[in-house]
């Protein structure tokens, strides 16, 4: 009876819910992107979907329903250097934004051909295949866009840093450049009028150069591995406007509250929130044992902490060891600096099982998505040294709701370091507000990646549902921005200025000539 019950029920479960076959593009090669996404990608498969994943990453165990297509994994520093030549990290720093934006579209091209000159790949798009849906990431990997229309299947965009401006504009989700700020932009009063203005340059450069420069060469590129399929194909801003859902990786409690279109969802933390996994022996005891707390320092998996200035690294140094809190230290490098007793250092730390320690006081971290997400949800406060891309905004976002502070690199010295750490460790604030922005980040109705399975289900029930696209997409540019009816009302508005003014003129005219002709008969 009860195996009756249990298959009558898993077969409910199964017509509510049919399996679906979904192609997910994840290629891009930071580790972070692709701890970003992997969890939802394997959730999908562990509830009975087939995921065929693009991936730079392999997972060893993953799930049956789990398929993986390989891509090289190259540093992203290899589209422009070779090992030897590999700048320091935070040389990034001296990048306006100009210069950090030219430098991702360069990557983002070397990223798709990577993608394209993967043996796998280029076996797999031989295979035959049907997809009922197929998800990309929204990040510099356009051309991938293609797989879509190839598989004829609707298509889902993930960004795994939050809003993105490009992401607005094509799916014509309003910009709200007065509050939204571009992902890249560094300002430290965003709603000034300098960082309004600053924005709008923002904004105009990345529209400007990606329309004009970097989409026509991803454009090339989608036309030559693609040109098989039925011409002419779609063009990558089409694809990118006629996708079904974007899910970003922000949520309201902790980014900006912004206006997004009904297939705009905010799924912030797509990092799987399961229990945190007990610690290494060694470490827990180190942990366990810190009776005034521990401090932690981790730069992420792209900046190495050995890439800090000499100076820099001694300040901290000299700072920690002032501390009666144990200090946990990220550090890459075999050759070891002198540390003070209280520093423990390893090449790695299972940062998110660490950050949940009870012990655990500060996370001095670069402000990395990531990281901060972890640090959020664990309730520490952050003391940020943003790096590039979205670091800035995302600590001084921190600073904003109260649990963090943003020390900028060219100021860390040990004076400094001293004053804010300090400051951090004794003034309780920092503890309440990053308990109470941990709470309401986690208070919802479904966490990050239970909201994105049900979204992307919803899209594979309702076969791209098309009716959730805002009808913006049909208008032009003109029509959109409402251009032809200002100019319209413009013209109604002058007509009767213009009739007004001519009967007067002419009015004038008839005067002047009876005058005329009065003069004459005198004469
Ligand atoms: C991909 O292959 C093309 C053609 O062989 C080559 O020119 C290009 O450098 C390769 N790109 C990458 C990123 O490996
Ligand atoms: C847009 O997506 C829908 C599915 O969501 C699909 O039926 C349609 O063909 C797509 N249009 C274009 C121009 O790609």
């Amino acid at each position: 009876m009860k195996a009756l019950t249990t298959t009558l029920l898993l077969c409910l479960l199964y017509t509510a819910n049919e399996a679906a076959k979904i192609l997910y593009v994840m290629p891009f090669t930071a580790a972070s992107h692709y701890i970003s996404q992997k969890d939802l990608a394997m959730e999908l498969a562990k509830r009975g979907h087939e995921v065929y994943a693009i991936t730079s990453h392999k997972e060893v165990d993953p799930p049956t329903t789990y398929h993986q297509i390989m891509v090289e994994r190259k540093s992203v520093w290899d589209a422009f250097f070779t090992e030897e030549e590999k700048p320091n990290i935070f040389s990034m720093l001296d990048l306006s934004f100009a210069q950090f934006q030219n430098l991702m579209y360069v990557i983002g091209k070397f990223n798709n051909d990577l993608v394209f000159n993967s043996t796998e790949v280029q076996t797999f798009l031989k295979e035959d295949h049907k997809f009922d849906l197929v998800i990309n990431e929204l990040f510099f990997q356009e051309s991938l866009y293609m797989f879509a229309h190839k598989y004829q299947a609707p298509l889902v965009l993930v960004t795994t840093f939050g809003n993105s401006v490009k992401g607005n504009f094509y799916g014509r989700n309003p910009l709200q450049l007065a509050t939204v700020y571009h992902e890249y932009g560094v300002s430290p009063d965003p709603l000034s009028f300098i960082g309004r203005l600053s924005n709008f340059y923002y904004a105009l450069y990345d529209l400007f150069v990606t329309k004009f420069f970097y989409m026509p060469e991803l454009e090339a590129l989608a036309q030559h591995h693609f040109k098989d399929l039925s011409q002419p194909l779609p063009s990558l801003e089409q694809l990118a406007a006629n996708a079904s859902l974007v899910l970003m990786n922000s949520h309201f409690s902790i980014d900006t509250p912004t206006a997004y279109l009904p297939n705009y969802i905010e799924v912030g933390c797509l990092n799987h929130p399961k229990e945190p996994k007990p610690l290494p022996k060694d470490l827990q005891k180190v942990l366990d044992s810190a009776k005034n707390g521990v401090v932690y320092l981790s730069f992420g998996s792209n900046v190495q902490s050995k890439d800090l200035s000499k100076d820099r690294l001694e300040g901290f140094l000299k700072v920690f060891g002032e501390l009666k809190e144990t200090v946990l230290m990220k550090w890459e490098d075999d050759s070891v600096p002198n540390i003070p007793k209280n520093v423990v250092l390893r090449k790695w730390f299972p940062q998110k099982d660490v950050l949940a320690h009870p012990n655990i006081k500060l996370f001095i971290g670069h402000g990395g998505l990531l990281g901060l997400q972890e640090t959020i949800v664990a309730g520490v406060p952050i003391l940020g040294v943003p790096v590039f891309g979205d670091q800035y905004l995302n600590i001084l976002a921190t600073v904003q709701n109260g649990h963090g502070e943003l020390l900028e690199y060219k100021n860390i010295n040990e004076e400094n370091l001293r004053t804010v750490i300090n400051k951090m460790l004794t003034n309780k604030r920092y503890k309440e507000k990053a308990l109470e922005v941990s709470i309401r980040f986690k208070d919802r109705p479904m966490n990050g990646i239970d909201t994105a399975v049900w979204w992307i289900e919803y899209v594979i029930r309702h076969k791209g549902a098309d009716f959730i696209k805002t009808p913006a997409l049909k208008l032009g540019f003109i029509q959109y921005h409402m251009l032809d009816v200002y100019l319209f009302l413009v013209v109604l508005l002058l007509v009767p200025f213009i009739v007004l003014s001519k009967i007067l003129s002419l009015f004038k005219s008839k005067k002047t000539q009876l005058v005329e002709k009065k003069k004459q008969k005198k004469n």
